[in-house]
């Protein structure tokens, strides 16, 4: 069997015997002897990431959660990263097609070129889905996912309620413009945000590629747009609520200015657990990587897996078969929710100087 350094390959095992057909019973990692045909290759699902840089949880959370959940399944699978490539994800899908997978995953880095690589999949015999953002134009035949427009209305909520109903100038840092679920965000977090008064907003930007040193650049360029006047800012992710308070810290602002954020890493939740940021938004990858993992397996089955309902492509009108998870709002007060989730380890979020604010919030 031919393998990528990059795959792991997994022995069949239990559910995944129906799958491959292949009466090869050991877990040693060989997977079945030989090329399998047709239907009994079935079990094979590959997976591209899209980069180590917009979010560190794409290798942190979702390549562990991912890894476990097909091994558990007792899948065969391939898991890689396009590095924030997308020729190089084109690349990697080609060689994951040869290498025979039969269900393909990709986080898209845009959507042309998710669209493309469906495309092609598609006319290999190749099943795919998309993985967390939507291809607008593409040819998934699922879609899973959190329910993107509440992560961003989570946004919104958790950033009123840090500013309370005072007049306060507002700064948007939105994440990539090639990714839909940046526009979902931002629809979310309007929707609640617009229908306050008393806010103004002063500032509004996409940051390319969730490019967090960006994020710095574009943030300083908006604040002093506003003559230093900001009272909230509403940062789609992580990473660029931590660009933020980098920059807030510099005008000696830090934890003065409520800042919003996405994906509950390491560094935001101990932002949170500092006061300098006023909530970040969990979303199990866990979940996602086994509603992945399911959806996969029944499509390798030829069978219809389960849905939490559909999801329009706005670009073609298409609508996706979804299964859509439940974002949770994170802050100072439930920090603790994504401990015991084992979202991450509370070795982490209270080491060193953050050891103090764990135990003022009761983080254990
Ligand atoms: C994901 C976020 C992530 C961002 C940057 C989005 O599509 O939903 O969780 O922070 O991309 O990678």
């Amino acid at each position: 069997m031919k393998r990528k350094n990059s795959m792991v390959v997994v022995g069949m095992l239990g559910v995944a015997m129906s799958l491959a057909a292949c009466g090869d019973d050991s877990d040693s990692g060989s997977g079945s002897s030989g090329e399998s045909t047709s239907s009994e290759a079935a079990g094979k699902v590959g997976v591209i990431l899209p980069d180590t840089e917009s979010s560190v949880r794409w290798e942190s959370a979702d390549r562990p959660a991912l890894e476990a959940a097909f091994e558990e399944a007792g899948v065969e699978y391939a898991i890689d990263n396009a590095e924030g490539d997308a020729e190089r994800m084109t690349q990697i899908a080609d060689s994951m097609i040869g290498d025979g997978v039969t269900v393909l995953a990709i986080v898209n880095l845009d959507s042309k070129s998710g669209a493309a690589i469906q495309e092609k999949a598609a006319s290999q015999g190749v099943a795919t889905i998309d993985y967390d953002r939507l291809t607008l134009g593409g040819s998934a035949e699922y879609y899973v996912s959190f329910d993107n427009t509440v992560v961003g209305e989570l946004q919104g909520q958790g950033l009123a309620d840090c500013l309370g109903e005072k007049d306060a100038n507002i700064v948007y840092l939105n994440g990539s413009p090639t990714d839909n679920n940046a526009t979902l965000f931002a629809e979310g977090a309007h929707s609640v945000l617009d229908g306050i008064d008393s806010y103004t907003i002063v500032g509004e930007q996409a940051v390319p590629e969730w490019d967090n040193e960006e994020a710095v650049t574009i943030f300083q360029q908006l604040y002093t747009g506003a003559d230093g006047k900001v009272d909230g800012v509403l940062a789609a992710n992580d990473g660029l609520g931590g660009a933020v308070i980098s920059v807030l810290e510099g005008n000696g602002q830090a934890g003065e200015v409520p800042v919003t954020g996405q994906d509950a890493t390491v560094e935001g939740l101990q932002n949170v657990l500092a006061g300098t940021q006023c909530m970040t938004v969990y979303k199990s990858a866990k979940l996602e990587a086994d509603a992945l993992a399911k959806t996969a397996i029944a499509l390798a089955r030829g069978e219809e897996a389960e849905t939490t309902g559909m999801t329009m492509d706005s670009e073609s009108g298409r609508e996706v078969p979804s299964i859509l998870l439940e974002p949770e709002a994170i802050t100072q007060e439930n920090v603790q929710v994504v401990i015991d989730d084992e979202g991450q380890s509370a070795a982490d979020v209270c080491a060193g100087e953050f050891a103090k604010f764990c135990e003022e919030a009761g983080v254990s």
